[in-house]
């Protein structure tokens, strides 16, 4: 197994992540005093978020220390309930005590996907610096192998000057994403997979050959070297087609 890969048994996936999460949040508040953290949107991470929301690993985080920000958006309202803002308040802001975290959503204001993603770049460089660094970015993965919202043949990819962009699901939704060049940046980045409909583009991703262009994915792990910082998770199911 290559070695930046961990399998968990799908029916433990949640909460083993959970406190693998917990666990690194800790430690740079104990380190730092903060953790700056980029969610994942999708459906995958929710049952982890609500697992993080739950004993002990709820009183083991001090959520007033820790900064919420989003890897990707889809550039609907807000209250939309595909919006990925509106999947984290029901996972995860809502079912938090009284110890809330300082969170940061796109602008849903601004007149255009451009705009907002200008506007939450700006956010980025505020609050983090430049470039702008987040101590954990959760990740998932598309069956195409897109991650954050940088799809097959996204010109993210090869885009060396912008932190956060704007975006296109191959079905014409405008969408608002961090651009791989921001995420490799962050100290500590979890891909959370889980699955049997990935398990074919888990098996692609770790012994294909296709290009990043095809399969965006491979941009982590084309050269795995590249990014020590990087771990995938993969629950039994999605990691079933790899030796
Ligand atoms: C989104 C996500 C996207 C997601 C993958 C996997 O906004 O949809 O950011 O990148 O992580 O599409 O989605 P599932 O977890 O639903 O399979």
């Amino acid at each position: 197994m290559i070695e930046n890969i961990e399998v968990v048994e799908s029916q433990i996936f949640s909460t083993v992540i959970a406190e693998e999460i917990a666990t690194l949040v800790s430690q740079d508040i104990a380190e730092k005093g903060s953790c700056s953290i980029a969610l994942a949107g999708g459906t995958t991470p929710g049952a982890v978020y609500r697992a993080l929301t739950t004993p002990p690993q709820l009183q083991e985080i001090d959520w007033k220390k820790v900064s919420i920000y989003w890897g990707d958006e889809r550039w609907v309202p807000k209250v939309s309930p595909q919006s990925n803002y509106h999947m984290v308040e029901e996972t995860l802001l809502s079912r938090l005590g009284e110890s809330k975290p300082t969170v940061y959503p796109i602008d849903f204001d601004s007149k255009s996907a451009e705009a907002a993603a200008k506007s939450y770049e700006k956010t980025l460089i505020d609050n983090l610096g430049s470039p702008p660094a987040f101590d954990l970015v959760l990740l998932g993965l598309g069956e195409d192998g897109h991650f954050a919202s940088v799809f097959p043949n996204s010109s993210l990819l090869n885009d060396k000057k912008r932190y956060v962009a704007e975006a296109l699901h191959p079905n014409g939704q405008e969408r608002i994403s961090l651009t791989p060049k921001c995420i490799e940046e962050s100290k500590k980045i979890l891909f959370l997979v889980t699955g049997e409909r990935k398990a074919s583009v888990i098996k692609r991703l770790f012994e294909g050959e296709d290009p990043a262009s095809e399969l965006p994915a491979r941009y982590f792990t084309k050269e795995p070297k590249k990014f020590p910082n990087l771990r995938w998770f993969l629950d039994s199911e999605s990691a079933s087609s790899i030796s």
